[in-house]
């Protein structure tokens, strides 16, 4: 019998959502590529946490910095002695990607792709408060790559080579590190919530001392059960001013805060709520996969979050061999893809292949929140069915403010 994990491997191939890295040259083990619909879920998830965490709050600053970072920043992070993994004999492994910048290979040439996006927030410190002139506490979120060259890569998209980070450093004072801690524990919470995480299968872990990250001075992870274990999914740490000391040290630059009020200088301290956008879609997927039966006829469904479904909706006439509701459905289809504008857009599908149940059956697999159909009734009174996903109800609504209805139900 296949596992669950072995479904959603197949599904997520079969349909378009994630394929091995490299496929047709063997693969590349650790590397998984998105696909047209992964892309798009991929990319609302994004958009989401973007929107959770950076939009929403005024004291929230956005970068995007580069991949590529010399040694010396890799010296003053920590990383190049301490973030290696033990193989055997006694030896160690940094698990960075190093590489050579320029034509002359020179040792001081010598850059890593990031292990981590936060040396990226560390670095632009002072440009941000140069440019932003921000009060404390604020931060600073950025959405990117990070590479590591893990020993064992496995698990699908859990543990992976290359892989994309959401976080923010938020910068407090020192007094005030567990309030903050305190509030943006919650607000993670409330995130995976809203992606749509199952609450009920992740976990908090106190991270005792010896097992925290060599910056880190209280570290929670959010352990999610998934199938081959309770393992991380996220994590929150308090690094203290480690990393703003530790490359005030190393660049020679000032990076303390002028406080206005006092009239000192002192350098902040961070909390740093971290997401794997990978083990992210991993539990996303995890929680959405259900099997049931409807109507008499066994199903898969995703029941994704509309908002992070690839498909929004998908218009179907409800046969394909009578000329004026084929060209009814693609007037629908063609006036929603425009008036949706950005909340729906792309995310609009046609199918007009096989019957009508089968239809229904490829949309729930994927998640599409909502089935419109355009039968008889439609030629007579203007109105459609619209399915939900995951109860299959259907109810008829007016042709006309279709894209509203829509885009309320979005939220
Ligand atoms: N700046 C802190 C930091 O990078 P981390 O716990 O090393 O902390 C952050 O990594 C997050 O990245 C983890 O919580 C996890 O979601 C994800 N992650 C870490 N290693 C990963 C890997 N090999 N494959 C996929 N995701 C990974």
């Amino acid at each position: 019998m296949e596992t669950k994990l072995e479904k959603i491997v197949s599904l997520a191939k079969r349909r378009g959502f994630v394929f091995p890295g490299s496929e047709i040259y063997g693969g590349l083990a650790g590397t998984w590529d998105y696909g047209p619909l992964g892309a798009e879920l991929a990319h609302n998830i994004k958009d989401l946490w973007w929107n959770h965490f950076v939009r929403a709050h005024k004291d929230m600053y956005g970068l995007a910095s580069s991949v590529l970072m010399p040694e010396k920043v890799w010296e003053a992070s920590g990383h190049l002695e301490g973030f290696s993994d033990p193989l055997g004999e006694g030896q160690r492994f940094n698990l960075m990607f190093k590489t050579e910048i320029g034509a002359v290979q020179q040792e001081k040439n010598a850059a890593y792709l990031r292990p981590e996006i936060a040396q990226g927030m560390f670095v632009n410190f002072k440009n941000v408060l140069d440019t932003m002139r921000p009060a404390l506490p604020f931060g600073i979120a950025q959405i990117g790559k990070a590479f590591r060259n893990e020993i064992a890569p496995r698990d699908f998209l859990f543990r992976v080579r290359e892989f994309d980070l959401m976080e923010f450093e938020y910068f407090v004072r020192e007094a005030e590190w567990e309030k903050y801690f305190e509030f943006w524990r919650k607000e993670m919470w409330a995130w995976i919530e809203e992606v749509g995480i199952d609450k009920n299968k992740t976990h908090e872990l106190e991270v005792p001392e010896g097992d925290r990250a060599h910056y880190s001075k209280r570290t929670i992870d959010f352990e999610f059960e998934y199938p081959f274990g309770k393992k991380e999914l996220y994590g929150l740490a308090y690094r203290g001013d480690y990393d703003l000391k530790r490359h005030m040290e190393h660049s020679g630059v000032d990076l303390r805060y002028a406080d206005l009020a006092s009239g000192g200088k002192f350098i902040p301290h961070v909390i740093e709520p971290t997401f794997g956008l990978g083990r992210t879609i991993l539990a996303v997927l995890l929680s959405a996969y259900a099997e049931d039966e409807l109507g008499g006829e066994k199903r898969v469904l995703l029941k994704l979050n509309p908002k992070v479904a690839p498909v929004k909706v998908a218009v179907f006439p409800l046969v394909s061999n009578k000329e004026n509701l084929v060209a009814k459905a693609k007037e629908i289809y063609k006036n929603l893809r425009v008036a949706g504008g950005w909340k729906l857009g792309a995310a609009i599908a046609f199918d007009d292949i096989g019957n009508i149940g089968k239809r229904y059956r490829r949309q729930d697999e994927i998640g599409t929140p909502w089935c419109a159909t355009i039968d008889y009734q439609t030629l007579e009174d203007n109105t459609v069915t619209i399915r939900d996903r995951d109860t299959g109800k259907q109810i008829r609504h007016p042709v006309e403010g279709l894209d509203k209805y829509f885009e309320g139900m979005l939220g």
